[in-house]
């Protein structure tokens, strides 16, 4: 299940780009790597296409023995000839944020991916963990246009057991303001100055 926190991670990620109308965000790649398969096995990472400006998420992954000691390390990069950082990078206790909901940042990625993800619960995670066609990004914040990497490693007992890594494109202006005005007028041509 710590699934979830990663899961919470990416909603983080994704709180941060997304962020309602004009703008839009759509993840362009997942990476997810094992760095200890006796501990955590990865069946799948992968994006669908959700709809022509859209892709979901989906990761599923076994912990194979009980995770009871879970911290994740998230950091935020931006492109520019290479990916540097930018923004965020910090670690928190996921057993901890569980119980208490106390990351705000964390906060924001668990509000967006709680109802599609194995997570809702407090450690021990243990077995199958599961993200489904996550694709509902809510970010409060907008970002300048570009491309955007998520990077979070999953430590359990202090040690570096996964990683999940999503990409992201972001734009901040997806309509043309002039098709705006045109259809206002039409619409409204007593307006019209
Ligand atoms: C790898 O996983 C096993 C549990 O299957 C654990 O005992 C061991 O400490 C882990 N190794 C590292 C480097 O985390
Ligand atoms: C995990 O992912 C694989 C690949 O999509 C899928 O075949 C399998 O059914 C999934 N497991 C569960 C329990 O959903
Ligand atoms: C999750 O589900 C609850 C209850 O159905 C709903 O109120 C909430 O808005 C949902 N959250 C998201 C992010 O879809
Ligand atoms: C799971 O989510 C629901 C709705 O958000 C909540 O009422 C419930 O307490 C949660 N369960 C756990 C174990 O956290
Ligand atoms: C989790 O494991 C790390 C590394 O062993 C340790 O320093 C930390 O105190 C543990 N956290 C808890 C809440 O047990």
């Amino acid at each position: 299940m710590d699934h979830k926190v990663f899961i919470f991670a990416v909603s983080l990620l994704v709180a941060y780009l997304g962020c309602g109308e004009a703008p839009f965000l759509k993840m362009t790649n997942a990476v997810c790597k094992s760095y200890n398969k006796s501990w955590v096995a990865i069946h799948y990472c992968r994006l669908k296409a959700y709809s022509r400006t859209k892709t979901s998420l989906n990761i599923n992954a076994t912990f194979i023995k009980p995770a009871r000691n879970i911290s994740v390390h998230l950091k935020t990069m931006k492109r520019a000839s290479g990916y540097k950082p930018f923004l965020y990078d910090f670690t928190f206790d996921a057993c901890e944020f569980m119980r208490r909901r106390n990351q705000p940042v964390a906060k924001i990625i668990w509000n967006m991916i709680r109802n599609v993800s194995t997570i809702n619960h407090t450690c021990p995670y243990e077995g199958l963990q599961m993200l489904s066609d996550f694709h509902k990004v809510d970010l409060p914040v907008p970002l300048p246009s570009g491309d955007y990497l998520l990077m979070v490693d999953w430590l359990f007992d202090g040690k570096a057991q996964f990683a999940t890594n999503v990409y992201f494109a972001y734009m901040e202006d997806l309509l043309p303001t002039s098709s705006k005005h045109r259809r206002g007028s039409k619409e409204f041509p007593h307006v019209r100055n």
